[in-house]
C-alpha cells in the first residue's frame, strides 16, 4: 500500500479491504477467481461494458481490477439512487446482463459460490448480489455492475428477486425507513422494475414467491456468518434490530403476496 491507495468502502465481506490504485481496484480474490476473471473478459468479448475488466491475480490472494468511474449508493440510500429513472436504469443494465449471459457457456469445473445462489440451479450465470452499493451510476443511471465474487448459475428469475429486495426494496416500511428515503410505493416500483426488464408474463406469476425465497436465502447467510463471528455482519445484525426484523420482513412479503402478483400482472 501506498500514500496514494484510497480505502474503498461500500461492501460488508471485504470491508476494509478494497483499495483504488489509480485506474485499478485491488481486492481479496474470491476462490474461484480464475473462473470468474474468465467470465468477465467473455463479457468484454461479447461487447458488455457494463462489469469492470479483470487486470491481474497475484501470488498474495489478490485481485486487480478496472475501476469504473461514477456514483455508487452507500446506505442510508440516498434519493438520486431511488428514483424511479435509476430503478428502470438498473432494471435493463440487468436484462442486458442476462442477455449477455445467455450467449455464454458456464465453466462448469469451476466452483461457483452456494451462498445467494439459486437452489434450483439454472443454465446461466446470476450475478447474486446486485444491491446498491455494487451499482455504479452515472448521470443518474446504472452504468456498471461490480462485486461478482456470488456469482453462480441460477435462473434469470432469481438474480431479478434478488435486485428487488434491495432496489424497490422488498422491505416491511419500518425496515425500508431505515435504508432508504420515505415514500417508496412497494408495488409500483416491483412493477417498474419487472417492465424495464421486460419481465415474461410467466416469470411475474411466480416473482413474489422468489423473493420470499431470496430472502430466505439471504437471511441464511447472514446467520452464517453470524455463527462464524464476523464482526461486520454481528454489528449490522445488531444495528438493524436483529432477527426481529428478519421475521417481520417475512411475514410482511407473505402477507402481501397478493398484491405485489396483482400489480405484476395488471
Ligand atoms: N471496479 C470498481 N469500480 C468502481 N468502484 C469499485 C470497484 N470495485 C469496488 N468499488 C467500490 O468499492 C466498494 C467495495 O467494493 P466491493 O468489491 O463491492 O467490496 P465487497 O466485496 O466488500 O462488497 C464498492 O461498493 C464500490 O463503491
Ligand atoms: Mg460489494
Amino acid at each position: 500500500m501506498t500514500a496514494e491507495d484510497e480505502a474503498l468502502t461500500g461492501g460488508m465481506v471485504n470491508a476494509g479491504a478494497v483499495f483504488r490504485r489509480g485506474e485499478l481496484v485491488d481486492r481479496p480474490a474470491p476462490p474461484n477467481a480464475r473462473a470468474l476473471h474468465a467470465y468477465l473478459l467473455a463479457l468484454k468479448r461479447q461487447g458488455f461494458d457494463g462489469a469492470p475488466t479483470p487486470v491481474s491475480l497475484t501470488a498474495d490472494g489478490r485481485e486487480q481490477l478496472t475501476f469504473l468511474p461514477g456514483d455508487v449508493a452507500l446506505p442510508p440510500f440516498p434519493a438520486w439512487a431511488m428514483t424511479s429513472t435509476a430503478l428502470k436504469s438498473v432494471g435493463s443494465l440487468l436484462r442486458r446482463l442476462h442477455e449477455t449471459n445467455a450467449t455464454l457457456a458456464i465453466d462448469s469445473a469451476a466452483e461457483w459460490p452456494r451462498d445467494l445462489a439459486d437452489p434450483e440451479g439454472g443454465t446461466m450465470l446470476c450475478h447474486n448480489d446486485v444491491c446498491p452499493d455494487n451499482v455504479v451510476f452515472r448521470d443518474g443511471r446504472a452504468a456498471a455492475l461490480i462485486d461478482f465474487d456470488f456469482a453462480a448459475p441460477g435462473r434469470p428469475l432469481w438474480d431479478i428477486a434478488m435486485t428487488a429486495r434491495y432496489w424497490v426494496p422488498m422491505l416491511d416500511p419500518a425496515s425500508a425507513a431505515a435504508l432508504y428515503p420515505l415514500g417508496l410505493v412497494t408495488a409500483a416500483r416491483l412493477r417498474t422494475l419487472a417492465d424495464a426488464y421486460g419481465l415474461s408474463a410467466e416469470d411475474r406469476a411466480e416473482l413474489p414467491a422468489v423473493i420470499e425465497q431470496a430472502t430466505e436465502v439471504c437471511r441464511a447467510f447472514v446467520a452464517r456468518r453470524v455463527t462464524d463471528g464476523d464482526p461486520v455482519y454481528l454489528k449490522a445484525l445488531a444495528e438493524r434490530g436483529g432477527w426481529a426484523r428478519w421475521d417481520r420482513i417475512q411475514t410482511w412479503l407473505t402477507d402481501h403476496r397478493e398484491t405485489f402478483e396483482a400489480a405484476l400482472l395488471a
